[in-house]
């Protein structure tokens, strides 16, 4: 949420900067805005919208050739997305430009005290406090050595919140400083150059060497100096290098029309890459970086999975399997909704905390909430680096590479394959109960990545149906058991790209108020559990498809190859392998994924960067 580039070094920086905004703008499309130092003077350029807003300002007035700039995109929180409220922000005597990301809670109270003295505000940002309290301090900081980064750390002092700053001095050329707290910023290490962003994502194309900042730091880059990091106070702290294990290629489009598509196809690799390593030759679990110890472990008696949005929907698919294959008792929380109802926990609770980003302030406030109350924290991250990892006792990280687009797809898959490892894991730490079932198991996992792989080689009826619905306006999910979260994510994918009305329901629920909805031609989406699957759910998911196609449903069926009970009410049938149930939702995800992702672009919209989103949400 918010895009933050920064630059010093010998290219020119107005082009870094921009190739860095381009690769960030999922974080936030609301404006963008770019600052360099030149000839001892500020200048910059912003404007609301989209990214190309900005190029074509850029193109038509250019700013001048420099050697140090910062640039933002934005996700507006405070004050509508407008040129005003874009940043950077410049003080009113032009000395400092700062961009942030993140919301400064006591803007309000120093602005009237800003105000007061005289500064008369451009906009209605909380940001712009930042800007003139930077400019105060540095004008009271005397001239030299790391002028910039003190009176940085002067102004965080004085901010509560959540926030990254990065800031630039006109009469500093060389540097350029930033702050953290809360909030995502990566260090860039080049060849007498350096870099900032809110993920490496930013400078990927320069560099694959980075520096971890910690909470509470300021970082002063310096084309001589090199890299200095400080806590709030001035001490200083030693950051942790890490080196990217991917390139600039896997963050580009590869020639599909959208990310999302591209991430889609990818997720047969993304899948094989958590697993990779992970399972031992006899079908044991390999999970090395659960560094909390098999007695902490077996000493488990409650575990919550805390998450947001589809990494949500993961979670409670991962409930399922941990309570099958462990008896561990699970709850599946909100993020948000966690920590304000005082949950439950202490020394023997495990809360797996999912977060693709490792960045989404629900999730850390969750998870500080748990360590709180002592519980052990395990992470299921996509973000190498990123905050919630780091703030975890262990963290599994799920290996997908870089999802650009703003909706989770191989995120969510690779998500939910490692809940499974975790479960199995935990099972097998603990004694395994359903031994020859973990067995069997864990070789359905190595066929997923082949799974996946034969579903998209089979979309071509799902993309016509999807031009077919495009013109919808409400399309109801259903399923059971580990179903039910693959609608409710079928739901949410088709909301937030295609902007049509979607609900995703237990296909028993239906039946007590919301099949009122169902009218002749609604389009109902039914998630099929196999036929093998526990009990009857596979018959009774079979009888909800009767229950709405009376009223009038156009049925829309995906169920697993052979199942031919649902052939004679499927007005669409769309076909997956078979696959046991507990791991059914990694391929039963694939079509409706392919289904969201067509009928937004049948419908003319933007798949990658829909309406009011962003990617990685850094404000609460
Ligand atoms: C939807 C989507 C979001 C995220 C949610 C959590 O497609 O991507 O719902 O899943 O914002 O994000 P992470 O996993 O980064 O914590």
């Amino acid at each position: 949420m918010c895009g933050i580039v920064g630059y010093v070094g010998p290219q020119d920086a107005r082009d870094v900067v921009l190739e860095g905004l381009r690769r960030l703008e999922y974080r936030g499309y609301d404006s963008a805005g770019i600052a360099v130092v030149a000839d001892g003077e500020l200048t910059s350029a912003k404007k609301a919208g989209k990214l190309a807003n900005l190029e074509k300002v850029l193109a038509e007035q250019p700013l001048p050739e420099a050697t140090v700039g910062i640039g933002h995109t934005r996700w507006a929180t405070h004050g509508g997305p407008t040129d005003r409220n874009a940043h950077p922000h410049l003080s009113e005597d032009g000395a400092v430009a700062v961009v942030h990301n993140g919301i400064i809670e006591n803007f309000a109270s120093l602005r009237s005290e800003l105000e007061a003295a005289g500064v008369e505000f451009g906009s209605e940002t909380d940001t712009e406090v930042a800007a003139h309290l930077l400019a105060a301090a540095y004008a009271r900081t005397p001239a030299g050595e790391g002028r910039l980064a003190e009176s940085m750390r002067l102004v965080c002092s004085r901010l509560e919140g959540a926030f990254t700053l990065v800031a630039t001095a006109a009469a500093e050329p060389d540097t350029l400083v930033a702050a953290r707290r809360s909030s995502p910023l990566v260090v860039g290490v080049g060849d007498g150059e350096y870099f900032l962003g809110s993920d490496v994502a930013a400078f990927i194309g320069h560099t694959r060497d980075a520096l971890e900042l910690g909470q509470d730091q300021v970082v002063e880059l310096h084309r001589t100096r090199g890299v200095t990091v400080t806590d709030f106070a001035g001490a200083a702290v030693e950051p942790t290098a890490y080196s990217v294990d991917w390139d600039a290629a896997a963050a580009e489009k590869g020639g599909y029309d959208w990310f999302m598509l591209k991430e889609i196809a990818e997720q047969p690799q993304a899948v094989a890459d958590t697993l990779l390593g992970r399972l031992g030759p006899a079908g044991e679990l390999v999970l090395d970086e659960v560094r909390l110890s098999d007695q902490e472990l077996r000493d488990v008696d409650k575990i919550f999975v805390v998450a947001c949005g589809t990494a949500y929907h993961a979670g409670m698919i991962a409930k399922y399997a941990i309570e099958h294959w462990t008896r561990i008792p699970v709850e599946v929380e909100l993020a948000s909704e966690f920590r304000y109802r005082d949950p439950v926990l202490d020394r023997s609770t495990l809360v797996i905390v999912i977060s693709q980003s490792g960045e989404t302030m629900d999730t850390l406030m969750a998870l500080r909430h748990a360590k709180e109350q002592k519980a052990r924290i395990l992470a299921i991250c996509n973000a190498n680096g990123s905050t919630i990892p780091r703030e975890s006792d262990a963290v599994l990280y799920t290996h997908a590479g870089p999802e650009v687009a703003v909706a989770s797809t191989k995120g969510f898959l690779t998500q939910v394959v490692a809940c499974y490892l975790v479960g199995l894991f935990l099972a097998q730490v603990r004694g395994v109960k359903y031994a020859d079932e973990v067995g069997a198991i864990v070789e359905n996992l190595r066929k997923l990545p082949e799974h996946i792989a034969t579903v998209l080689d089979e979309m071509e009826p799902v993309r016509e149906l999807a031009r077919n619905l495009a013109d919808e306006n409400t399309l109801l999910f259903l399923g059971r058991h580990v179903g039910f979260p693959v609608a409710l994510e079928g739901a949410l994918k088709l909301k937030e790209l295609a902007y049509i009305h979607a609900e995703g329901f237990a296909a028993g629920e239906l039946k007590h108020g919301s099949i009122a909805l169902i009218d002749q031609g609604t389009p109902v989406v039914v998630v099929v559990p196999s036929p093998v699957s526990r009990g009857s759910v596979h018959g009774k998911v079979v009888s909800n498809i009767q229950e709405v196609r009376a009223r009038g449903a156009r049925t829309i069926v995906i169920a697993e190859d052979g199942d031919d009970d649902v052939v004679p009410y499927a007005d669409h049938l769309i076909r997956v392998p078979r696959t046991p149930t507990l791991l059914a939702p990694v391929v039963t995800t694939v079509p409706l994924q392919v289904l969201a992702c067509e009928i937004a672009s049948a419908r003319g919209l933007d798949v990658d960067q829909p309406r009011n989103l962003a990617k990685s949400v850094t404000v609460e």
